[in-house]
């Protein structure tokens, strides 16, 4: 068992050596494209609601609450569907548009918005650890790994030291290294009972937003991480045992700059499926056509009669009439759930699924 105090921030480390500059001009290059592309996006908003189902979907099943991709929607769907696995992946996407929200109005990541932020993931059953006894264990033998600091006074102030490193550009290390460095820091203080890998995944790419290097919170490196588990928790334990740094850190950019390149690829699919089923709506069904109506169609997987109603400002029946006449002409397919019917959009919950997988 390792008893050593968990050294404050920054590392007493080398973090800029050659190879890690080296991986560091690719992780950036990959990074500017995604962001380059995707601030010419007109409906930023379909791209992020797509994205973040698919980010609260994978960061979940890191911890094996694996759900399925309809399992998700009906939950979403509907207000009484009961599935414990979907219930968790929409309270991490709303732990996701909060935190957001958060950055876009403060431009400033503080202890407090990221306690805010696990007690969404955790559905309020949240906050420091104030009692003893937290230990990371080996998956599959139990034997103890880790054993982070605790007491809530200890545990605040390394929060506070991290809150400092993540605000204060006092080091002008380049923001994607220090992503690595905040990352393990994080994960290494282990400041909840639950939920820190999770947390910390959300902190991620709150950073890069703070840091301008996305305007839109669209890169997660929680596929990467699945891909790559065990290295993930080989280099969080070598940092802290042999000091690998450099290791830990280049695996980072290296999922920054492969995941900057798999997102663009989705972005572009996304982007491309809403002006094809656009122009289609325009010149198949031009007197349903609107801006708004679009919206509505992409806004979740899936939309309702009242979502209609309110966003176009139309009565009941005409909602219905144009929700049926979407599906006749096969851009929607209705299911009834519970007591509503449900329309979804097949084209973007098949794109999402499908990169999934
Ligand atoms: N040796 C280690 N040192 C530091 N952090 C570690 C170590 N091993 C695992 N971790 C971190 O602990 C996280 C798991 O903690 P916790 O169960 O609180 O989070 P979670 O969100 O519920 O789980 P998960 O990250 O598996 O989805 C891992 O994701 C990883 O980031
Ligand atoms: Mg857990």
């Amino acid at each position: 068992m390792n008893t050593n105090k968990l050294p404050i921030l920054p590392p007493n480390f080398d973090i800029e050596t050659k190879t890690i500059l080296k991986a560091l001009v690719k992780a950036n290059k990959a990074l500017a494209e995604l962001k380059g592309y995707s601030d010419t996006i007109p409906n930023k908003n379909i791209l992020l609601n797509a994205i973040f189902i698919k980010e609260a979907k994978d960061s979940s099943a890191i911890e094996n609450n694996i759900t399925t991709h309809d399992e998700l929607y009906r939950k979403m769907s509907s207000i009484n569907y009961n599935n414990p696995a979907a219930k968790e992946v929409v309270n991490y996407k709303s732990a996701l548009w909060y935190g957001y929200e958060k950055i876009r109005a403060n431009k400033i990541l503080t202890t407090n918005i990221i306690i805010d932020i696990q007690k969404q993931i955790e559905n309020d059953h949240g906050g420091i650890r104030k009692l003893p006894g937290t230990i990371l264990r080996n998956e599959y033998t139990g034997e103890t790994i880790y054993t982070p600091p605790s007491g809530e006074r200890e545990i605040r102030d390394l929060m506070s030291n991290l809150e400092k490193y993540i605000n204060e550009d006092y080091d002008s290390i380049d923001p994607l290294i220090k992503l690595a460095v905040i990352h393990y820091q994080f994960e290494s203080i282990h400041p909840f009972y639950d939920g820190n890998g999770r947390t910390g995944r959300v902190i991620n790419v709150l950073y890069l937003v703070l840091k301008d290097l996305l305007d839109s919170p669209l890169l997660y490196l929680s596929s990467y991480i699945i891909k790559n588990k065990d290295d993930y928790y080989r280099l969080l334990n070598e940092v802290r045992i042999k000091e690998n740094w450099e290791e830990w850190i280049i695996y980072i950019l290296k999922g920054i700059e492969e995941t900057s390149y798999s997102t663009l690829k989705l972005v572009k699919s996304i982007n491309n499926e809403v002006s094809k089923m656009t122009n289609d709506i325009k010149e198949r069904l031009p007197k349903l056509y609107s801006k708004e109506l679009i919206d509505l169609m992409f806004y979740e997987f899936y939309t309702k009669i009242k979502y209609f109603e309110k966003g176009l400002g139309i009565s009941r029946r005409t909602a219905v009439t144009y929700l049926n006449t979407l599906e006749k002409e096969g851009f929607l397919i209705s299911e009834k759930i519970g007591k509503e019917r449900i329309y979804q959009n097949k084209v973007l919950f098949d794109l999402v699924r499908g990169d999934s997988n």
